[in-house]
């Protein structure tokens, strides 16, 4: 079985919330997953990483689950640019293929959404790319997805990748736009909404 990647329209839409989600379905039907954080940034006790290994219970070490950590809360870009840091895009793969062997599955956490700068030249998108996986968009349930879930799907429909779904997340009950918005992505797009997730707080 691939791995997937698991990007979203925006930060903080559930990208981590839904990568435990499947991690936990996935282990149901008797699958040994794997979890990656290829590059996370802000102070380490709220780091994806550390949140995903101890939820999880990953036996992995955290420098396979996150192989490049950047301590300034921002986009990699901005950040590593203010640690003076070069970021080792090749030691990412490396982890990957390292993670694919320990396990039936790997999925993988991006950044933000796909058009976040890793480098000056280098976006979320590229290295989607460069790890040759098919992609989860994770969206918001209510106004405004729309617009965040057709830009994603264009941009990774002109680069040819593969997209295994969206999954819509946060519904409230509450909106009017949650009634709708699957429906319309879906017939809009022809790309499939795989679940739809109830804000469980
Ligand atoms: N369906 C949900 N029910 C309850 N809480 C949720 C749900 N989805 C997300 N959250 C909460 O909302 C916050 C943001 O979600 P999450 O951290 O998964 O977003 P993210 O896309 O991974 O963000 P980042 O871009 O920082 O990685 C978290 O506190 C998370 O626990
Ligand atoms: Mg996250």
């Amino acid at each position: 079985m691939p791995g997937l990647f698991i990007t979203g329209t925006d930060t903080g839409v559930g990208k981590t919330y839904v990568t435990c989600y499947l991690a936990e379905k996935l282990r149901r039907e008797g699958i040994d997953v794997g979890v990656m954080k290829p590059i996370s940034t802000g102070p380490a006790a709220e780091d994806d990483a550390l949140y995903l290994k101890k939820k999880l219970k990953l036996n992995d070490p955290l420098e396979l689950i996150n192989p490049v950590h950047l301590k300034h809360p921002l986009a990699p870009y901005p950040a590593a640019k203010l640690e003076r840091k070069k970021l080792d895009l090749k030691k990412i793969l490396k982890t990957y293929k390292e993670l694919e062997k320990r396990h039936d599955t790997v999925l993988v956490e991006g950044i933000g959404g796909v058009a976040v700068p890793i480098t000056k030249d280098y976006f979320v998108i590229d290295l989607i790319k460069a790890m040759k996986l098919p992609v989860i968009i994770v969206a918001r349930a209510g106004l405004g997805t729309i617009n965040h879930t057709m830009l994603t799907l264009g941009a990774l429909i002109d680069q040819h990748i593969n997209i295994a779904g969206i999954i819509m997340n946060g519904f409230t009950g509450k909106d009017k736009a949650e009634k709708t918005n699957a429906e319309v992505i879906e017939k809009l797009s022809g790309v499939p909404i795989l679940e739809k997730l109830k804000w469980s707080a």
